[in-house]
């Protein structure tokens, strides 16, 4: 746990924000700034980084839902590491930490196709959503809590 910084507070960071920017479609400053005003005002969303050496290499940002009394989603809303760090376990290390943190019954997330592999070897299961946007195949990925 000790790599991982809690972000609450911290999202207008610019190191925070390029890294926001990556699981962004098409990411203009304006919308940038809103998107990350949105996250920084909902008490729902937990937004966690990875620290190596003192620099931030990874976030992930999620918001938190309640499906019963006791039971919560994390629905995903970025996940991104900087490419140099990918392939180093540093995503998966924040998914962990998220699990950790919330012990959530479920994780949902939609993503494209470049990310599918990630959630699959994370081990979620991955539904099409069809060419939700032209030309764009959506995937909804799903975790569940492993019966204990
Ligand atoms: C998706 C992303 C967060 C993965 O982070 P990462 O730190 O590189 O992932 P990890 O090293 O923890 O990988 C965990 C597992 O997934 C696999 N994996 C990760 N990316 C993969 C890819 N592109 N293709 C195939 N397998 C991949 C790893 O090999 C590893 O498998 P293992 O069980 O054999 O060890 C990162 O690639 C990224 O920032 N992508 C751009 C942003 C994005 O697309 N975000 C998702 C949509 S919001």
């Amino acid at each position: 746990m000790n790599h991982i910084l809690d972000l609450r507070g911290l999202l207008h960071r610019s190191d925070v924000r390029t890294l926001l920017a990556e699981s962004l479609y098409r990411p203009g400053k304006e919308r940038l700034d809103r998107w990350i005003g949105q996250l920084a005002d909902d008490v729902d969303v937990y937004t966690y980084g990875f620290l190596e050496k003192d620099s931030l290499v990874g976030v992930l940002a999620a918001r938190r839902s309640w499906l019963s009394d006791k039971a919560a989603e994390m629905e995903i809303l970025a996940i991104s590491v900087d490419p140099p760090y990918r392939g180093q376990g540093i995503g998966r290390e924040l998914l962990q930490a998220l699990i950790r943190t919330h012990d959530p019954m479920r994780i949902v997330a939609e993503t494209d196709v470049d990310a599918i592999a990630f959630y699959r070897r994370c081990g979620f299961s991955i539904h099409t959503l069809g060419e939700k946007y032209p030309g764009v195949t959506r995937y909804r990925c799903e975790w569940q809590r492993p019966a204990s």
